[in-house]
């Protein structure tokens, strides 16, 4: 038997651990060849995350594979828009694609409210049979978008650089921009809620395209709805990661969250100023696994230095690209795991 894993609860509980525990935003998937094999047997993405027992099984990959110190739930933000009346596809090389998308109040009256057991029912096996199967290995992380975030997909139909259109919206229909926002925010706080009876132990909040929000609409659209999902969300400790606000981290740092993750671009020793009470969660640029080992760990032992002792989960400060050496990222985490000797 294998001795249990909780140093993420325990730093997320603000306890001392020899080590901080070390994990990866998007871990499942995109990096392992085992990924990809169960993926070429498949119709698509989609027929992946909405079978409990493959998003199981890729679920468990990193952990057995790259032996990060917690699991996260192989699904995707998008399936909160889908459960609301907004379908996705996930097209090759291209992206998610929406097929109708909201731009006015008839649309809006479309979306229902979502109930996580009937309209994500198979997230919610999914998350059951993974933290039976982890048996108490690594704790088994949930998740969701960040209503921003979110929103952007709804207005926009797909990714974007600029996120023009949901920026339109904020200015020119805020009544509307509000309660899609709010609408998204209900939907939200039910599926974590969920997520949490259905096994979750960790849960992070991915707001994505914070970065796109001046201070002045970061300040009215965004931070009351992720205060009232940290507020309504019980049961589990939730990680906030607002990529590209690092600027905000002051603001940041008033959510009742269990810790805030750390972009790449934001400096340790300024975050640690700005968020002195909170749990950090980050930040090694993902571009340094495209390097030797010796500049993995060289990087890698600084980022640790930088976040100093306690209060500290090791991961990227953004997702892992999907064409990054699987070598490379195992040296990451055993870097992190020796500095616990
Ligand atoms: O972290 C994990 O390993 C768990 C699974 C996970 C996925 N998506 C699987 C996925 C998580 C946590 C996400 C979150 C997600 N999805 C975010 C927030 C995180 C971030 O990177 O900022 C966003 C913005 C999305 C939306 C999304 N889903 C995009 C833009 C894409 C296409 C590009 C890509 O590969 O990321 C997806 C599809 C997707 N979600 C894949 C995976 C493994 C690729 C599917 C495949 O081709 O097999």
């Amino acid at each position: 038997m294998t001795t249990p894993n909780d140093l993420l609860l325990q730093v997320l509980a603000g306890k001392e651990t020899p080590r901080p525990p070390v994990w990866l935003m998007r871990q499942a998937g995109r990096i392992l060849p085992e990924y990809r094999a169960v993926r070429s047997r498949l119709s698509g993405f989609k027929e992946l995350v909405e079978t409990p027992e493959l998003a199981c099984e890729v679920t468990i990959q990193p952990v057995d594979l790259l032996g990060v110190d917690a699991a996260i739930l192989f699904s995707d933000i998008l399936v909160i828009p889908e459960a609301m009346g907004l379908p996705y596809q996930l097209i090759e090389k291209v992206g998610p694609r929406f097929e109708e998308t909201i731009s006015c109040k008839a649309d809006l009256d479309r979306l229902h409210p979502v109930e996580p057991e009937e309209h994500l029912r198979y997230v919610m096996d999914a998350m059951r049979m993974t933290r039976a199967e982890l048996d108490g290995r690594v704790p088994l992380i949930g998740f969701a978008g960040a209503p921003w975030t979110i929103f952007c997909y709804m207005v926009e139909g797909g990714g974007s650089k600029e996120w023009s259109k949901a920026r339109r919206m904020l200015r020119s229909e805020p009544v509307l921009a509000e309660e899609l926002l709010d609408r998204i925010t209900e939907a939200t706080i039910l599926y974590l809620n969920a997520q949490v009876a259905a096994g979750a132990q960790v849960l992070q909040l991915f707001d994505s395209w914070a970065g796109a929000l001046s201070a002045e609409l970061f300040e009215r659209y965004s931070m009351p709805r992720l205060k009232r999902i940290c507020e309504e969300v019980k049961g589990a400790p939730l990680i906030v990661f607002a990529k590209g606000a690092s600027w905000q981290l002051d603001r940041l740092a008033q959510l009742p969250c269990a810790a805030l993750g750390i972009d790449w671009h934001t400096p340790i020793s300024e975050a640690r100023k700005r968020a002195p009470r909170h749990v950090l969660q980050g930040n090694l640029d993902p571009s340094v696994l495209y390097g030797t080992e010796a500049e993995v760990r060289a990087a890698t032992q600084r980022m640790l230095s930088d976040f100093g002792r306690g209060g500290h989960v090791a991961n990227l400060g953004h997702g892992v690209y999907p064409d990054i050496n699987p070598d490379r990222v195992r040296d990451f985490i055993d870097e992190v795991k020796r500095s616990g000797h």
